[in-house]
This record gives structure tokens, sequence and C-alpha cells, in this order.
């Protein structure tokens, strides 16, 4: 039997108080709605159906990546029945649907197989779960036989209803056609319920009604089913993945300093004996080799770090290479495009950004430089920069091997430095420099004797 799944994604989300759709606030690093995809094209269903409405246009543009992804369009949020029936026209009457909230991002590929393995064996199936605090959820209700027999939303419960602890944790699996029989009946009635919508969890009582084989699917992972449904929610699940992405890499030998403290908003792979301080953020996709250390307060994005390299404290790093056993910061900036050599250092206030620093070259203090090549043991002095902007376009500075940079010096680009070519301190260069010269630009040092800026009386003889 073909499976497809539903994934409900039109709602306004109103409790969140934003103006982005809600399943496009960020979890983790990525859009929420993201999250349900992955784990969904992971369950490997034969189609996949979005059902976009509020917030549309940004929605769609998200979904660019998302080719197979078959969007529906809910013009108006009638409520969850509503948006599923519109989904269940464009699905095919013999396959089985699974339907599911996109804010509800935590739930597992494992979990959804096992609802979809028991809905094929011909019955209506639900996600349930005991909730301490059910408050917002649908509770079950069941005959006297014990039977689950209809879903009843807060806030169309009764006080006694409301104690009841079971309750609906959104996902439904069972025959499409089944589905979009019973769907059509509720659409066919004026809605009753406080909130005046068409609403998905109807259909256990149509089940029940037609001793359809109903059965509830619970989950030892009590996390997996919770909903966002406003910032204080979205804020508990950040931390449950957070905690979930830091305890992986823990379970590979990370250490964590404090597990607490670290976000990681993309992806991390790290070898062996590497060490994250505490306040640590990764972005985007970021290798961290054998033996790296990662101090504390540290951005690091879209960034391979090889074996051995320490990053200290404050460093903001982006979209570059870092080679092994170099040292950067306290405080450094590695703007994209970089490649930094093995054994380069880059000290306290050094921002670079699309440059190539060779093998085991230094710049320890104080420096900017963009768009240069800089060749091996290079020794860039403090307070040095690449002039590399006039206004219109970006230029070169190329620095060839060995040579030494003295300190407070404008390389004004496009400009080269020899190999092996000094540049006395406080010079601004604007030629090229040949290998093995000294070049300095700088006013002779004049000495006016006996002067003081106080007068004649107080200098002394
Ligand atoms: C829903 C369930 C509730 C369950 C809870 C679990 C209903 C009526 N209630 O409540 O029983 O305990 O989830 O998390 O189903 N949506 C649309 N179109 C609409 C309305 C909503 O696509 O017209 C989408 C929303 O974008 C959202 C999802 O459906 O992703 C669920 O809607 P939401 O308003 O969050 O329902 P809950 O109140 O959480
Ligand atoms: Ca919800």
């Amino acid at each position: 039997m073909k499976t497809e799944i539903i994934l409900l994604a039109a709602g306004k989300g109103k409790r969140m108080k934003t103006s982005l759709p809600k399943v496009l606030l960020p979890l983790g690093g990525s859009p929420m709605v993201f999250h349900s995809l992955t784990t969904l094209v992971g369950v490997k269903p034969d189609r996949i159906h979005l059902v976009v409405g509020h917030g549309e246009a940004q929605l769609s543009q998200a979904m660019a990546e998302w080719k197979a992804v078959n969007l529906v369009r809910q013009p108006e949020q009638l409520g969850t029945g509503h948006a599923a029936a519109l989904a269940l026209k464009q699905v095919d009457k013999h396959s089985l649907a699974l339907i599911m909230f996109a804010d509800t991002p935590l739930v597992s590929k494992q979990t959804l197989r096992r609802l979809i393995a028991r809905a094929q064996l011909g019955r209506a199936v639900w996600s349930v779960a005991e909730l301490e605090n059910p408050y917002g959820y649908g509770r079950i209700l069941r005959d006297e036989k014990g039977c689950p027999c209809r879903i009843v939303e807060e806030k169309d419960c009764t006080p006694a209803e409301r104690s009841i602890k079971e309750a609906n944790m959104g996902i439904l699996a069972a025959s499409a056609g089944v589905l979009a029989k019973w769907l059509e009946e509720i659409l066919a009635h004026p809605p009753t319920n406080t909130q005046r919508e068409y609403i998905l969890t109807d259909l256990m009582e149509y089940a029940y009604r037609d001793s359809y084989p109903i059965e509830l699917v619970r989950s030892n992972d009590a996390d997996e089913f919770l909903g966002a449904n406003d910032m204080i929610q979205l804020a508990q699940l950040e931390r449950i993945l957070q905690k979930r992405r830091v305890e992986e890499l823990a379970g590979q030998g990370v250490c964590f300093l404090d597990p607490l403290r670290v976000d990681i908003w993309g992806q991390v792979k790290a070898g062996r004996d590497v060490t994250i301080g505490p306040n640590v953020i990764f972005k985007g996709k970021v290798t961290l080799g054998q033996g790296v250390s990662i101090s504390s307060h540290c951005v690091i994005e879209d960034c391979t770090i090889a074996a051995g390299t320490q990053v200290r404290d404050f460093c903001h790093l982006e979209g570059s290479r870092i080679g092994k056993n170099c040292t950067l910061g306290p405080f450094s900036r590695v703007r994209p495009q970089c490649l930094i050599e093995d054994e380069a250092h880059l000290g306290n206030f050094v921002e670079t950004k699309k440059t190539h620093m060779g093998k085991g070259s230094k710049a320890s203090h104080l420096t900017y430089l963009g768009n240069s090549k800089i060749g091996q043991q290079v020794n860039i002095g403090a307070g040095t920069i690449t002039c590399n902007y006039d206004g219109v376009k970006k230029h070169l500075t190329v620095i060839k091997d060995d040579a030494f940079i003295g300190s407070n010096t404008a390389l004004v680009a496009p400009v080269t430095i020899g190999k092996g070519a000094t540049i006395g301190a406080g010079s601004v260069i604007n030629k090229d420099v040949s290998d093995y010269s000294l070049a300095v630009e700088r006013n002779k040092q004049q000495e006016i004797r006996r002067f003081s800026p106080f007068g004649r009386k107080k200098t002394p003889r």
C-alpha cells in the first residue's frame, strides 16, 4: 500500500504573536517545518503534501529547496479538518494517509513508522500521551467499556473532561479513502465547537460510530510529541533539541565543559579528543578535527578546523578552513573564504577576510588582512592593515614567504611584498617591494634640541 503524508502548516500561529508564519520560526537554526520534513523524508513515503495558507508567499519561498513536496493551498484557515480534507483531495484513495502538524517538529521517524505499520492493519491510529499538564491538548474520551471514542478540545472540555490526562498528540494514520469520507461528512455541517472550526479531532467520533478499529500509539519519549504553540513552548523545544544534539556528540567522546551552554544551530562533526567550552555557538556545517579545542564564547559558522588547532576565547569564525595546530584568538575574527594553513597564528583583534595565510605565518595583534595571499613563515606586525578597497573595487595584497611586516604598516593594494622582504614600522607601502629588500616609507626623524612646549623658563640647561 502506498503511503502519503500530509503536514499541516497553514494556521496563523496566533499564540506566537510574531509576523513570521509560525512554522518558519527557527528551531535549532532552521525553520521549524524543515525538521518535520527531514523526518518525513526519512520515513520514505510515496508523497509528502504540505498544506500552506497563512504567510503562504513566505512559506512557498522557503520551500524552494524541497521540490518533491506537494504544496496544497488552504486559502482560508477553517480548521485542521478542513486543511486535511483539502490535502486528501490530492491523495490516492487507496493510499494510507498519515496526517500531522508542522508545529510538532521533534517526532521521530521510528514513531511515524509505527503509526503507519499499525494503520496498515486496517485501523485508525492516533498518537497519544499521558501528560502531567495536558493544558491546550485535546483529551481522549473513553466509553463505558474503556474504548477510546472521542477527542474533545481543551476549549470544549467540561471540568471533568479537563482533568483527563490522556491527550491527543495530533498524529493520525488511516486509509485515505476512509478519512476523506468522514471529513466530507464533517464539512457538510457547520461546526458547533467553541472555535467554530472544522476539526480533525472529530474523526475519532466517526470511526467509533462506524465501529472502525481505533488504536492509540504512545511513545517512550515524552518530548517527541510536544507542540510549539507559543514562544515559551518553542524555547522549551529548542532546549530539548540542543540537549539531544549535545548528548549525541558527547556520546561520540566530545568533552563539553558545560553541556547546557552550547548551541548547535546546524551540524557539527567532531573527531576524537575535542573539547568545547561554555557559550559556544555553532552554525551551519562545522567539522572539528582530532584534538581541536574551542574555548568559551566563540561563534563558529560553516568552518572546517583541522586537528590540534586551538580556538581561544571570543573568536568569530565564518565560512573558512583552518589548518592543523593553529592558534586563533582570543578575539580573532575570520570572515568568509579564508584558508589559514597549518601552524598559523592569529591573535587578538586580528580580522581576516578572503585571505590565504601560509603555513606558520603569524599576525599576533590588531590587524586587518583582506583579499590577501600570504606565504609561509611571514610575520605581520601589530596594527598592519591591508588597504584592499579603493571605494569601488577590492584589490589583492601578496606577501611572499618569510617577509616581515613592521608594526603599523598600511599596505595599499594592489601590492606585492617580495620573499624575505622587510617593511619598516609605520610605512605606507603602495609600490611593490622586491625580494630580500627593506622598504621604509617614513619621514626622517628630526630632533630639535632644548625644545619645551612650556617655554624656555622650564627647560633644563
Ligand atoms: C491540535 C489538536 C489537539 C492536539 C494538538 C497536539 C485540533 C483541532 N486540535 O491543537 O487536539 O492535542 O494539536 O499538538 O486538531 N492548521 C492548518 N489549517 C487550519 C488550522 C490549523 O493548516 O485551518 C495547522 C497549523 O498550522 C498547525 C496545525 O494545523 O500546524 C495544528 O493547529 P493548532 O492550531 O496548533 O492546533 P492545536 O491547538 O495545537
Ligand atoms: Ca499546535
